[in-house]
């Protein structure tokens, strides 16, 4: 049986790690009876396995963030900051952790959020990924950057779909883009808007990230190259992709065409919530891009309690950034979240053990959820308030 190193190391990975000179073992063919080691136990332990074990360039860009990672950093100290606050003798013997967004049910508050190029970490990229939010009943958001088309992940979902663009400078390309996404079932768009340039991601360029040749970014195909570049070049801020002129007419633009829920991902400021609602979004994620973009802005779960006091109801709010434990889950939705996306642990996941280690990771933070509600004395996902947590 291969062993995890081997898998890890099979297939585009092997190519992404040989590009860059990287020491590899031989290729295998994948297999989802990947181990997972039994004292791999936490999302935090998924980490410290591909720490170990991914191509060290990979493992940088996935859990680097921005600059001196001031955010990145806050992101889990402010959750960790939080204290819980239980109630005893509370029948807790049936527990109810559905959620309903968009006019869509879900059996728990927890989605895959949008990140890049799966195959970076594994052969089968995103649907190893789709496949593994399948299995753990999860809803998975793909992203525009995906090294697999929408078409190709769309097929191998065995759950939930909802896909995730940012508005490129080619209108028209979005605009197809989009209705492709539609087309194949994705049952709500992410758009993403906190990224008219990219981030000051000195990680990266240490450990000379760039996306192996042989990894295309499948969605844009037809572009050329350059076209699909992120990257500025030197001494330049503006990427031949990202559209730095957007503004909220762009939004109208979406919904004249767009047929399914428009959810803006990226929103900090609840000024901008506000703007987001009257603007006609279906629901915005509280995000800081997982700490990837600008440094020290605060911890998404500082401004999340503002930002739901500004929305007020009027749409889901979802947040993402750090969510590493059932406990910051229920601190999340305390606070005004209705439900959370994680970004690198799946990632993680996915790199220990493809579909497997995917599934697994949904699985042990949903554990761990519902948990801490039961420890909490909270049967139902209406039932955490505020009143769960001291007053700082
Ligand atoms: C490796 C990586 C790639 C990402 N790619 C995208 C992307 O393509 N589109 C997007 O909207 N957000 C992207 N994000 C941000 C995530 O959607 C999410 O906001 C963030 O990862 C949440 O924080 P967490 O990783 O601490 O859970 C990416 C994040 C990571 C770590």
């Amino acid at each position: 049986m291969p062993t995890r190193r081997d898998f890890l190391f099979s297939g585009s990975a092997l190519a992404a790690a040989s590009a860059l000179s990287l020491k590899v073992k031989a290729q295998t063919t994948p297999s989802p009876q990947v181990q997972i080691p039994d004292d791999v136990v936490s999302l935090s332990d998924f980490e410290a396995l591909a720490r170990k074990d991914a191509p060290h360039m990979a493992f940088e860009y996935i859990s680097g963030g921005a600059a001196d990672e001031i955010t990145l950093r806050w992101n889990r100290e402010s959750l960790d900051r939080i204290r819980l606050k239980p109630r005893i003798l509370n029948d807790v013997s049936k527990l109810d952790t559905r959620v309903s967004l968009f006019g869509q049910e879900l059996a728990f508050p927890i989605i895959l959020g949008p990140t890049a190029y799966h195959k970076l970490v594994h052969p089968e990229g995103e649907k190893a990924t789709a496949r593994g939010a399948g299995n753990a009943n999860a809803t998975m958001v793909t992203s525009m950057l995906s090294t697999t088309t929408v078409e190709d992940v769309a097929q191998a979902a065995t759950g939930r779909l909802w896909f995730q663009t940012y508005i490129l400078k080619d209108r028209g390309y979005t605009h197809d883009l989009i209705q492709r996404a539609e087309g194949v079932g994705c049952k709500a768009v992410f758009i993403t808007v906190d990224s008219p340039v990219v981030g000051t991601r000195n990680r990266d360029a240490r450990a000379h990230f760039v996306l192996p040749p042989e990894l295309e970014r499948a969605n844009l195909k037809g572009m050329s190259r350059t076209g699909g570049n992120l990257r500025p070049g030197e001494n330049d801020i503006y990427t031949p992709i990202l559209d730095a002129g957007l503004t909220w007419k762009d939004i109208e633009w979406l919904r004249s065409f767009v047929k399914i829920p428009i959810i803006l991902k990226g929103v900090l400021n609840p000024d901008d919530a506000d703007h987001a609602v009257k603007a006609g979004a279906s629901g915005i994620v509280v995000s800081n891009h997982g700490a990837r973009l600008l440094d020290t802005v605060p911890a998404t779960i500082d401004v999340l309690p503002e930002v739901a006091e500004k929305v007020a109801g009027r749409i889901p709010i979802l947040v993402d950034g750090g969510i590493r434990r059932g406990t910051d889950i229920i601190k999340a939705l305390a606070l005004g979240a209705n439900a959370v996306l994680i970004g690198r642990p799946y990632l993680f996941g996915l790199a220990a053990a493809g579909e497997v280690g995917v599934a697994k990771v949904v699985n042990i933070l949903l554990t761990e959820f519902k948990m801490a509600m039961a420890l909490m004395g909270r049967p139902s996902i209406a039932s955490i308030d505020r009143s769960v947590l001291w007053p700082k």
